[in-house]
């Protein structure tokens, strides 16, 4: 049997992409070398995302060569320890109903002879293998994202590695805020989900960290550091998510223009919050946003690894035939679940069971509460 399977990654890059992408190339050309399977087995790359499968022109060799990278082992044995993805990436959607291209990305899929697709994204990305699985494509999903906003799978490529850098970027601080005697506030992304500054912060040993899913109130804000001061420390770490906002106030963007997804780029509430914060309560204030650099670096161990999982767990999906499902982690296991159900709605912070509002921080008890408490 003939497979030809292509990989694409969309949506805002990450760690753990190369590595993914790697497993699913070698785990899809190794079924070639299994005795008595009759596979016939070839992978390609997509470049840019859904970008790729649409501007592709399948009948000239230049746009051939420049949208569609074939992959070997040899070619993608070294890229699981490398960050961001090498085949590119884009937020190009097929669907946007202002250039609606769906037709052309399922007439090319066809032209280039793929029989699967791979698409490594999150919710944009994913929503597009989605409705082509609805229009008959054979497509399976690996869940990405560092915002982990994704439904029915508790792990996303890119999560551990930003939560890393966070950490590290925030113990640099610590060091700079002690000696200057100042309060440090720290964008960090995450979008509308408050998993990164909630974990992040807590793994950092922030003093205050405010999420998407609680708006907070300024004054208490600045009341808790207050409060914090009186006891003789010298400085202060509040993280705050680029999602998050104040009381009565809209969530702050860089700008008012949309991507293919309507989506708007956050950014702006550490400044706007460290000025506040310097108003009222006096102590010198810097804001640090730490934007892009939580998706760059080299992939964590744990990255490495759950790209390798997802990507074995991908050709497994495509061998079984087994289309229109997202490979997930959950309970401490791979399985996978149908893409509908990781799309259909967000993965966000559950404040009554992860975050204090008293504190503005992480809980400070981990006991699960009693049934009928
Ligand atoms: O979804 C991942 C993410 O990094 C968000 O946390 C952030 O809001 C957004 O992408 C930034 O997008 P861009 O790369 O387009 O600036």
């Amino acid at each position: 049997m003939n497979h030809k399977i292509g990989i694409l990654t969309g949506g805002g890059d990450c760690a753990g992409l190369n590595s993914a992408i790697k497993w699913v190339t070698k785990t899809a050309l190794d079924t070639n070398l299994t005795a008595g399977k009759g596979l016939n087995v070839e992978v390609v790359g997509i470049r840019d995302g859904w970008k790729g499968l649409t501007e592709v022109d399948p009948n000239d060799p230049a746009s051939l060569e420049k949208w569609v990278q074939p992959l070997d082992e040899l070619i993608v044995r070294t890229w699981d320890r490398y960050g961001g993805t090498n085949l590119g990436t884009s937020r190009t959607n097929p669907f946007n109903p202002k250039n609606d291209q769906s037709q052309k990305c399922a007439d090319n899929i066809k032209a280039l002879g793929l029989t699967s697709i791979v698409a490594i994204g999150g919710e944009d990305t994913l929503s597009v293998a989605h409705k082509l699985h609805n229009m008959g494509q054979k497509v399976v999903g690996i869940p990405k994202t560092i915002d982990r906003d994704l439904n029915a799978t508790d792990y996303t490529l890119g999560y551990d590695t930003a939560l890393n850098v966070i950490t590290e970027e925030v113990d640099r601080l610590r060091t700079t805020a002690g000696s200057h005697n100042r309060l440090f506030v720290v964008e960090v992304m995450g979008r509308h989900a408050g998993w990164l500054a909630l974990e992040g912060g807590q793994a950092a040993g922030a003093h205050i960290i405010l999420i998407p899913e609680h708006d907070f109130d300024v004054d208490k804000v600045a009341s808790l550091l207050q409060r914090r001061r009186s006891f003789g420390v010298r400085y202060d770490i509040v993280v705050v998510s680029e999602g998050a906002k104040a009381k009565g106030r809209e969530e702050v963007y860089i700008s008012d223009k949309a991507d293919g997804f309507g989506h708007k780029v956050l950014g702006g509430i550490g400044n706007s919050l460290a000025k506040e914060l310097e108003k009222i309560t006096g102590f010198e204030t810097r804001h640090v946003v730490l934007s892009h650099i939580q998706r760059g670096g080299s992939p964590s161990a744990r990255d490495r690894l759950m790209g390798r999982y997802f990507g074995i767990a991908a050709v497994d999906l495509i061998l079984e035939e087994d289309f229109g499902r997202m490979v997930a982690y959950r309970n401490g296991e791979i399985s996978s679940v149908p893409l509908k159900q990781a799309i259909e709605k967000l993965y966000v912070v559950d404040v009554n069971k992860y975050y204090d509002v008293e504190r503005l921080n992480g809980i400070r008890s981990s006991l699960a509460p009693k049934s009928g408490a």
